[in-house]
């Protein structure tokens, strides 16, 4: 009974921790529960992802808390839009965003996901917490790079941090149709974003500041940094259609739609989509759609997050409330404190 409890216990912890406001999963329970009960509860994973997990449970982790620094990302990147990361049957999956139609939206939901994971695995790398990877062997403490300074400290290992996303993120893609060669490529364009983003920092040793010899080595940016490339890329993504060449039934690639040139392809870089996005002012189980009811706005912005193109023409509600804060504090020798009440009515704004 005591086993079965404690058994329970553990499986919620992994539950939630993908729900998306979830705590993590600590190491521990996956230890303590063995890799082959975790790999087969985690809700959301496709079958090769699942034998992944068993052979790499430590990596589960990692990947686990990339996926939902991606989501974390996208909300703040989308906050004052329309669609704010959020889709019909989103929560519990690791990978909710799947149910979302093949827009642009789908684009960046796939790309920062990839990009989080990739960058999640190489922090743990570096963190070593990770069993087959710490630094980056090539560039080891003392190897000379071509600049001529030296290689010191630990450098984040990229290189396995793409790997490792890449054969997770990837091993959902089975289906051989043109909405899966988009996933596979927005996949790319995220891990991309994490390589293209990654920075050196350097240190200066020698007498008085000079810098007889200069160790560096190479670290991951604030995630923020690829949260805006990406969302940058977004704003650029790109129409394509799939292309069958002469007899394949599946289609072998995409290629751009609006192109001067016939069959041309996107750039790794870019973001790719098949679809139109719908507007997202209302509940659609077919797009995924939440639609943009009680959403907060602001009544005077004309940007989206005003309440005229957020709430789409429906009007919005208007809550009142009184905002109360302890202000003017003085401090008074020895030894309190004095403060003033402050108030102030604030409205609220939320769509109809
Ligand atoms: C890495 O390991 C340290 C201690 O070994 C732990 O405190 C930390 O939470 C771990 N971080 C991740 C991202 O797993
Ligand atoms: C680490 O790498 C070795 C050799 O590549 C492999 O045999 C082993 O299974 C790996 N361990 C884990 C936990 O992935
Ligand atoms: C996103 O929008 C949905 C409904 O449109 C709302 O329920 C949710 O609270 C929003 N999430 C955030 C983080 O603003
Ligand atoms: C609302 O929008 C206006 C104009 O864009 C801006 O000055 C103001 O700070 C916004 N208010 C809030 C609460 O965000």
């Amino acid at each position: 009974m005591g086993v079965s409890r404690h058994t329970k216990f553990m499986l919620g912890l992994v539950y939630l921790s993908y729900c998306v406001y979830g705590n993590f999963l600590a190491l521990s329970s996956v230890v303590a529960l063995g890799a082959n009960i975790i790999c087969n509860k985690i809700p959301g994973l496709a079958p090769k992802q699942r034998a992944i997990c068993r052979g790499r449970p430590d990596a589960i982790v990692a990947i686990g808390e990339g996926a939902k620094l991606g989501h974390t990302e996208c909300q703040f990147q989308f906050r004052n839009l329309r669609w704010n990361c959020t889709n019909v049957g989103y929560g519990g999956s690791m990978f909710g965003y799947e149910q979302l139609t093949g827009s642009r939206e789908a684009a960046f939901m796939y790309a920062i996901s990839s990009a989080g994971v990739t960058y999640a695995i190489t922090q743990s790398c570096s963190l070593g917490n990770l069993t087959n990877c710490s630094c980056d062997k090539d560039k080891m403490d003392g190897k000379l790079a071509p600049e001529g300074w030296k290689w010191g400290g630990c450098s984040a290992d990229i290189k396995y941090g793409l790997k490792l996303a890449r054969k997770f993120m990837d091993a959902r893609e089975i289906a051989e149709n043109a909405r899966s060669l988009m996933n596979l490529h927005n996949n790319r364009a995220g891990r991309k974003a994490v390589k293209d983003n990654m920075g050196t920092d350097c240190k200066c040793h020698g007498v008085s500041g000079s810098c007889t010899t200069k160790t560096c080595w190479t670290t991951l940016p604030p995630f923020r940094k690829i949260g805006d490339a990406l969302k940058r890329r977004y704003r650029k993504s790109k129409l394509v259609v799939p292309y069958l060449g002469r007899r394949a039934r599946t289609p072998i690639s995409l290629i751009l739609k609006r192109s001067k040139r016939p069959h041309r392809k996107p750039r790794r870089s870019h973001l790719v989509f098949l679809e139109k996005s719908p507007n997202y002012c209302d509940y659609d189980q077919k797009t995924g759609s939440m639609g943009t009811a009680g959403r907060s706005c602001n009544r005077t912005s004309l940007a989206p997050d005003g309440c005229d193109l957020m709430c789409c023409g429906r009007g919005y509600n208007t809550h009142q409330y009184t905002k109360t804060w302890q202000c003017n504090c003085k401090f008074h020798w020895c030894c309190y404190v004095n403060c003033n009440r402050c108030s102030e009515r604030t409205e609220e704004y939320t769509c109809k």
